[in-house]
């Protein structure tokens, strides 16, 4: 799936650039790419860094799991390979929106380390930042907000992540937050603070 099938053709170089839109935004285009389990606080956690930006006058997007679903990758299920084809075309759109110049935010599951690492390879060294949000599956199956934790338990879904699908845990993430012992304000403060220190605002 991932391989190029098409033949003749040809890359064409844009003539106004990511550098160019970056001075024009004040800011550097990135991916924050939010992975862990279902519930752990990804697309909050996304979302409320986003509007913290967009206070701050920063131009920002959040391309989120169950939303790119509805659309994009409605025809992908929750097999290991639908999985893999689901980030690498959200890596792909992600890296688009980064281009352009965007503080993209991410929130997928993104179970397999390998699959973050493709989209990682796609960017610029230090402008894909992976923030792992290490909270506790049982503290996660405890929140539960869309019951999915609980049909999982009643064999009502299979293949569910933290149960009885893998989760990878980064090995090397940039930033790593326990949602379970980390406040919502202060998670997000560490991830600006972090923004600021590798100078993409
Ligand atoms: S990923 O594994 O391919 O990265 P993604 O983030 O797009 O997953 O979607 C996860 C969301 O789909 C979960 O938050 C949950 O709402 C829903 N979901 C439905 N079935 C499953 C499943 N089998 N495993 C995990 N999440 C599921």
């Amino acid at each position: 799936m991932a391989e190029s099938e098409a033949t003749n053709i040809t890359w064409h170089q844009a003539t106004i650039d990511c550098t160019a839109r970056e001075q024009l935004l004040n800011q550097k285009g990135c991916i924050i790419w939010f992975t862990g389990l279902s519930g752990s606080g990804k697309s909050t956690l996304a979302n409320e860094v986003a509007s913290a930006l967009h206070q701050n006058q920063h131009l920002t997007y959040v391309l989120d799991g169950d939303n790119i679903r509805h659309g994009l990758n409605k025809n992908l299920g929750f097999s290991p390979e639908d999985r893999e084809e689901n980030i690498r075309r959200i890596g792909e759109v992600a890296n688009l929106f980064a281009d352009a110049g965007v503080i993209t935010a991410t929130a997928f599951i993104s179970p397999y380390r390998a699959d973050r690492e493709k989209v990682r390879s796609l960017l610029e060294s230090g402008r894909f930042i992976e923030v792992y949000l290490a909270c506790p599956v049982e503290e996660c199956e405890k929140r539960d907000p869309k019951g999915l934790y609980k049909k999982a338990r009643a064999g009502e879904i299979k293949g569910f992540t933290g149960i009885d699908a893998p989760y990878e845990a980064p090995e090397e993430p940039e930033i790593i937050i326990d949602t379970s012992v980390l406040n919502l304000e202060d998670s997000v403060r560490k991830i600006i603070g972090y923004l600021e220190s590798a100078d993409l605002i």
